[in-house]
């Protein structure tokens, strides 16, 4: 059942993240985290509905003067509540699979019609259930991808309408794992080739070449590189009408990064200068606007609360061992991410202590920071990594056999449990014997 909280949250966010010390205990809004971690258990997730409608108000302020959808990229963080809130302030979506069309379908059914459908690997029956969902756009991602499109059309007698993803051959600069946009990646149609493979599909009833759209990467900095892809996208959507297609949308994907360090970050400004460096890329043109955010939205909207269960020493090396790990929360394991990482109790003293953040996996990759220093925490404190809504839960796994951890929406002054604390039993339950 929701819960009511009694201090009542702050107006506005004017700091990037919603988590700030209150009476020397840290706060997501209005509700205490220490409270929720003996409610709830620890490692949790804990996110601020407050901050993720003001994140997703910046896109939609700062596109305001342009025909444009925001579609979410659902694969930053999929939780159905999170999808229901976003919803509700009219956002599409952005899916890669089948199981993330579900997800939207039941957060909420009218939004499928706001849905595009990326992704390298489409299968057929996630082709023909995008279909059956009348959704927006296809971005389609290879030749084959389209041929196998038109036919699954035509066996659903649904017109479908589609985009080119087109690799721009860009480079911007990212963690490789998460670049995406120059032509040695999986991703994309080389733009070079597009305006041959627009021209076949109208060979076909079934295909309505509907828009074109790029995507270059994720954590991407610089508004640069974004406003160099879509100068080129906007270029051949002039050709493609040149060649007579009806081209009605123009999608930029994702990608804006966010400040995961220590320093002052302004997103509201970060969200103008990219939207007046596509606005400036788009020229004239006038194609309705879709947009991929993911990270930028939900990242630090977002928190994994963990507890500590040891403090040990090995020869030089301290090391503090939570109750999270890299099942939990993968992202500096896989990608050498940084994450904040703060006490819940606020440090009275100027004592430090440098130390690595290790997780219970057996694993050496398991850790979620090396060498930090941050104020002395002992054995059953409370520490909050940060920054931990993007690509935390989504990326989970059961690893180890560890239950996921549970899931807390802080909404105004309600707190409501959106993903329970898998059991055992759930754990178990796909096995046969
Ligand atoms: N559109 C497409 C086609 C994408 O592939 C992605 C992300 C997005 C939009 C959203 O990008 P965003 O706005 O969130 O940057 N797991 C990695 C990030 C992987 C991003 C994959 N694609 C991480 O934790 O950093």
């Amino acid at each position: 059942m929701p819960k009511k909280i009694a201090a009542p949250p702050p107006e506005t966010q004017p700091s990037p993240r919603p988590f700030a010390y209150r009476n020397r205990l840290l706060h997501c809004d209005g509700a205490d985290l220490t409270s929720l971690a003996a409610e709830h258990g620890t490692p949790l997730y804990v996110y601020s509905a407050q901050q993720i409608s003001h994140r997703f108000q910046l896109f939609a302020e700062a596109f305001a003067s342009r025909p444009h959808t925001i579609c979410y990229a659902v694969k930053a963080n999929s939780s159905l509540a999170i999808l229901r809130l976003l919803a509700k302030q009219r956002a599409g979506f952005d899916i890669v699979s089948g199981g993330e069309l579900e997800r939207v379908r039941k957060a909420h059914k009218p939004a499928l019609k706001k849905v595009v459908f990326s992704g390298v690997g489409k299968q057929i029956w996630e082709i023909d259930a995008a279909l059956n969902a009348d959704i927006l756009l296809f971005n389609v991602e290879s030749e084959a991808e389209l041929h196998l499109l038109a036919a699954r059309a035509e066996a659903c007698n649904k017109v479908a309408p589609f985009a080119l993803r087109v690799n721009p051959d860009v480079f911007a600069e990212t963690h490789p794992y998460i670049s995406t946009g120059l032509s040695e990646h999986k991703f994309g149609i080389d733009i070079k080739a597009a305006r041959a493979i627009y021209r076949s599909a109208k060979k076909t009833k079934w295909l309505d070449p509907a828009g074109v759209s790029v995507h270059i990467g994720s954590q991407i900095r610089k508004v640069d590189p974004f406003a160099a892809a879509l100068t080129r996208v906007t270029s051949l959507i002039a050709d493609l009408r040149k060649d007579g297609h009806n081209i009605r949308y123009v999608d930029a994907g994702g990608g804006l990064g966010v400040d995961y360090g220590a320093t002052a970050f302004d997103p509201a400004k970060q969200v103008a200068k990219y939207a007046a460096a596509l606005t400036k890329s788009l020229g004239e043109e006038s194609a309705h606007l879709l947009l991929e955010p993911g990270r930028f939205i939900i990242a630090q909207a977002g928190a994994l609360l963990t507890r500590v269960l040891y403090v040990k020493k090995n020869g030089t090396k301290t090391f503090i061992i939570t109750d999270a790990g890299m099942n939990d929360l993968i992202r500096p394991a896989l990608y050498h991410a940084h994450h904040e990482i703060i006490p819940i109790k606020q440090p009275t003293g100027k004592s430090t202590l440098t130390a690595d953040i290790v997780g219970p996996v057996c694993e050496s990759g398991d850790f979620f920071a090396r060498d930090r220093t941050l104020p002395p925490v002992k054995p059953n404190d409370l520490v909050l990594l940060l920054d931990a809504g993007a690509y935390g839960m989504s990326q989970t796994s059961n690893y180890n056999s560890r239950p996921r951890p549970a899931e807390i929406l802080i909404d105004g002054d309600i707190t409501k449990l959106i993903r329970r604390r898998e059991t055992m039993r759930d754990l178990l339950a796909p096995e046969l014997l």
